[in-house]
């Protein structure tokens, strides 16, 4: 555990009253980065808002970042939290901890829940439970009802809702026409995107990449192509209906080089890369270790190399881990008959600081970017991803970038323990995470 210079409030003693004097909290020395750049700084919150930005700042509490860097709390757009239907693998409260702990003060739940989060009852069943979470969670909705890819979800409802992202994910929708209507309908919808997970079905038969080493292991592939030719086709039609099309989880080179193109065509597309995808190749299924199974399935070195270079030149827009949890009798099977998915939230951070801050591809503040305040733009989510300043919302994440650390999958928050990552020696932890202003993570603990 890393010391801190943690201080009690002076003001305990009216809160034992029952007069609730207005905390303030000073995070003391460190470097406060934001999409404005980065500069030495302590930062004072009260009230749930950043009440000063500036030196030798005082409070009744001071929490230390020293080494550290002070950031806008980091955003995931793709999480599963499994609530409601399978709480076995996780739950809002679970997940929303592993969450805080991974340094993200703002999470997108993905709607493959049972039921799943296609109508605005399940939607408005999600918020409530999200009440108390650790981090903010808003739920995505599904495109189509059932998420079966035949009639659209009431879309319309779920945004008045709030819900901005749509997608069937963990499914693709399939149909060309069913995905053109969906945009034709969401072009109503201000602020609203539609998010496709991109794999043929009648090509993403198999299990792992379809290449040299599903050849050699004898496991069916999911060949490459099977994402390409949706993302293809979908920008197409994003071209076509001018609707904003996000692609969840690009893993090809191919994908990158399409998307690449379009955006330089103007087409409203955006993307968005996980951990595992530049961090691990399809060669990790050498050992039929079924913990790396995931769709998509990672790829080979030249896919890794593509996915870093798309992240690198913005073209691939957000990193977002597909946590993405399973219970132990789902995962320990055979490779081809283990769920796909792996565990993400509390490791993105320090494979993003591994694989492309220290290998050179980018620096901390575009990976920052990358984590926060992309994400939160691109998802519409106004209080987070905020330049620290005053008057914000303190929505804040403190990182020590150098602290090397090894991953024990009992120690995470989360319900789940499907992380090819334990054992692995992983640089860069997240070590505060403040919430509107409450502290709800300290020195790498949740504080509830
Ligand atoms: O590997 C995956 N797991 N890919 C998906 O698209 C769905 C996810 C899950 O829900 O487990």
């Amino acid at each position: 555990k890393m010391g801190s210079r943690y201080v009690w409030p002076s003001s305990t003693c009216y809160l034992d009253r029952g007069l609730q004097l207005p905390e303030s909290v000073v995070i003391r020395g460190g470097l406060v980065v934001d999409i404005n750049g980065e500069r030495k700084a302590d930062v004072r919150v009260e009230a749930g808002k950043v009440a000063e930005v500036g030196t030798k700042l005082r409070g009744d509490r001071e929490i230390d970042a020293s080494g550290c860097v002070v950031s806008p709390g980091l955003v995931d757009m793709h999480v599963h939290l499994r609530e409601p239907g399978m709480e076995e693998a996780e739950t809002i409260e679970t997940g929303s901890r592993a969450a805080a702990l991974g340094g993200f003060t703002a999470v997108i739940a993905m709607p493959n829940t049972e039921p799943p989060q296609d109508d605005p009852i399940i939607i408005s069943a999600v918020k409530a439970r999200a009440q108390t979470a650790l981090c903010d969670v808003y739920p995505a909705g599904a495109i189509t009802k059932q998420r079966e890819g035949l009639e659209l979800a009431p879309m319309g409802e779920m945004h008045s809702l709030g819900v901005r992202i749509f997608t069937d994910d963990g499914a693709c929708v399939a149909s060309a026409g069913v995905m053109r209507s969906a945009l034709q309908y969401a072009r109503s919808l201000p602020g609203a995107i539609v998010a496709q997970h991109a794999e043929d079905e009648t090509l993403a038969t198999g299990h792992m990449h379809e290449g040299e080493w599903s050849s050699r292991l004898g496991i069916p592939g999911r060949p490459a192509e099977a994402e390409e030719i949706i993302v293809a086709r979908d920008c197409i039609l994003a071209a076509q209906t001018g609707t904003p099309v996000h692609f969840l989880h690009l893993s090809t080179a191919g994908s990158v080089a399409i998307v690449r193109a379009a955006k330089a065509q103007g087409v409203p597309v955006t993307a968005e890369a996980a951990p595992h995808h530049f961090t691990f190749t399809d060669e990790s299924c050498a050992t039929f270790d079924p913990l790396f199974k995931v769709n998509p399935p990672l790829r080979t070195k030249d896919d890794v190399a593509a996915v870093k270079a798309g992240l690198a030149d913005g073209t691939i827009d957000v990193i977002a881990s597909d946590h993405a949890p399973h219970p132990t009798e789902t995962k320990e099977r055979t490779f081809e008959e283990a769920s796909p998915g792996m565990l993400g939230l509390e490791t993105a951070l320090a494979l993003g600081i591994s694989e492309l801050v220290d290998a050179g591809v980018m620096t901390l503040t575009e990976l920052l970017a990358l984590m926060s305040w992309s994400p939160a733009r691109l998802s519409g989510l106004a209080d987070h991803g905020a330049t620290i300043e005053k008057g914000v919302t303190a929505n804040l994440c403190v990182i020590d970038p150098n602290l090397e650390w090894v991953l024990d999958p009992a120690n995470l928050a989360s319900r789940a323990q499907n992380t090819p990552m334990g054992g692995r020696k992983l640089k860069g932890k997240n070590r505060h995470t403040i919430l509107r202003g409450e502290v709800v993570v300290l020195d790498g603990q949740a504080t509830r």
